[in-house]
């Protein structure tokens, strides 16, 4: 033995014993059956049985980094957030990128939008903002999205993602169509996740010290550039190096090359809501820039990457329900489902105690609640009082609301999004359609034909539907899309 193999640790077992073989299985005799005394064996293939926990039920792939938030502007008129009360004012992130609709397994070059889930680690709390890179959604209320979701994944009998499915709902649900001209335009496959954008999405609410409230939307900027990749490009890629955008952060992240983003707010006073040409809580719809002009608060850079994926990106929880003083939610239907389904789903994909793990648990203060005990638990409280109220010096309420309260009105009822002077499902896509160059609207119309023509031959129906709405978004839109659509399914 060398001195050098004489300085290695000793191979134990789970509980610490040094374990004396790790090539051969006891047996009775030579060449005879394995024997139960054999615990070294039999820890190792149950734990190994074990590795994994279920993956996110959506936004499975994915890839993350931990960095930086820089305040860049003072924005104490609008919140009195305590990580964004000064310019200079840094605070640690951790941001999670994923697709949506793939398996864990699944590449990452492919037409999907992307998670861009930030944790802010306030000096308040966790303030978690888990958007994508789209700055609107398919549909506008909760209640759908589970049936929306089941189409984009495997069918349950053919076991593949179906056309059938997919447009039979788009064509359904005519809001989808200005997020989905968004995916099928050159934004659909960014290059990598240094070169796209990040969009909170939602409409939230700031409040300042005064009591004051804002109606707020974020986008990050990337200052990488947008690239992005064309579909053949992607195919191509998405075959060769399925892991192509995770590999990507990580190497940039080791050479030195931090990525950053530039952060931006549009903000709308309260008292501007009620009047607004569109509802400014659905998630279908922009606020044109010209109507409240994005300012710039902040700048976000990746710099360090985890190291243990498992630990830190497959256990991260991300909530949009996770909100520190000053910040709070909209009345979005999309965001208030949003801020039950995380908590639950973390509850059962990670477990009771996932807020206190490494990644999840506030980093710049501490959580203090009665809530104990459970799967894992650490026994981190110690001997201190598990309830409240105590006469022991035991952690007590603030009585100051995180956020603003809002007024209501009316009966309770299954109410559809109230529509604002300028609504309908298609006005945006067709402004956003008309924005596009000549080239680009090609390039679109070609990825949706693509798709439209992979419906069954027999469901015609399905692909009348779907081409309808970007007729009605725009009609020369619908025109070439139909003439395209009309065109392959000849082919086939
Ligand atoms: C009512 C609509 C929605 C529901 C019920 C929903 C539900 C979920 C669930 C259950 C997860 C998995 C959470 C986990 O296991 O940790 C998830 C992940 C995610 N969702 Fe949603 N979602 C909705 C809409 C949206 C929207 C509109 C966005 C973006 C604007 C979004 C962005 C994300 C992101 C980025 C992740 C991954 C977070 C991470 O990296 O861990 N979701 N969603």
């Amino acid at each position: 033995m060398t001195t050098q193999d004489e300085l290695r640790p000793t191979l134990t077992t789970e509980a610490g014993a040094p374990v004396a073989d790790n090539q051969n299985t006891e047996t009775a005799g030579v060449g005879g059956p394995a024997l139960i005394q054999d615990q070294q064996l039999f820890e190792k293939l149950a734990h190994f049985n074990r590795e994994r926990i279920p993956e996110r039920v959506v936004h499975a792939r994915g890839a993350a980094a931990y960095g930086t938030f820089t305040v860049t502007a003072d924005v104490t008129p609008y919140t009195r957030a305590a990580f964004l009360s000064e310019t200079g004012k840094q605070t640690e992130v951790f941001l999670r990128f994923s697709t949506v609709a793939g398996n864990l397994g699944s590449a990452d070059a492919v037409r999907d939008p992307r998670g861009f889930a930030v944790k802010f680690y306030t000096e308040e709390g966790n303030y978690d903002l888990v958007g994508n890179n789209t700055p609107v959604f398919f549909i506008k209320d909760a209640v759908k999205f589970p049936d929306f979701i089941h189409t984009q994944k495997r069918d349950p009998y053919t076991g593949s993602q179906e056309a059938d499915n997919v447009w039979d709902f788009w064509g359904l649900s005519p809001e989808s169509t200005h997020q989905v001209t968004w995916l099928f335009g050159d934004r659909g496959i960014p290059a990598s996740y240094r070169h796209m954008n990040g969009y909170g999405s939602h409409t939230f609410q700031w409040q300042n010290e005064a009591g004051e409230y804002f109606w707020v939307k974020y986008h990050f900027k990337t200052d990488q550039g947008i690239r992005n990749l064309s579909q053949d490009e992607a195919n191509k890629l998405a075959g060769e190096d399925p892991d192509s955008h995770q590999r990507d952060l990580r190497e940039a992240i080791e050479r030195g090359e931090f990525p950053t983003w530039t952060v931006q707010v549009q903000i709308m006073p309260a008292t501007d809501a009620a009047a607004y040409r569109f509802n400014p809580f659905d998630l279908t719809k922009v606020w044109p820039h010209a109507d409240y002009p994005p300012v710039e608060i902040g700048r976000l850079e990746l710099n360090r990457n985890p190291d243990n994926i498992f630990a830190e990106v497959e256990q991260s929880i991300f909530s949009p329900a996770h909100f520190v003083p000053g910040i709070g939610p909209s009345p979005d239907k999309m965001l208030q489902g949003r801020l039950f389904a995380y908590a639950d789903a973390h509850r059962y994909r990670v477990g009771i105690n996932a807020d206190h793990l490494p990644v999840n648990r506030p980093h710049a203060t501490e959580a203090r609640t009665n809530s104990r005990d459970g799967h894992l638990y650490d026994g981190r409280h110690g001997r201190q009082k598990n309830y409240e109220p105590n006469s022991f010096g035991g952690p007590v309420q603030t009585g100051r609301p995180l956020w603003a309260a809002t007024p209501v009105g009316g009966a309770t009822g299954n109410h559809a999004a109230p529509t604002h002077a300028e609504d309908d499902d298609f006005v945006q896509a067709g402004n956003l359609y008309r924005l596009f160059s000549e080239d680009e609207k090609q390039r679109l119309i070609a990825n949706l034909a693509g798709f439209i023509a992979k419906v069954s031959a027999d469901r015609e129906d399905i692909v009348e539907r779907a081409i309808d709405n970007f007729r009605k978004a725009d009609a020369d839109y619908g025109q070439r899309l139909e003439t395209a659509v009309r065109e392959l399914r000849k082919q086939r």
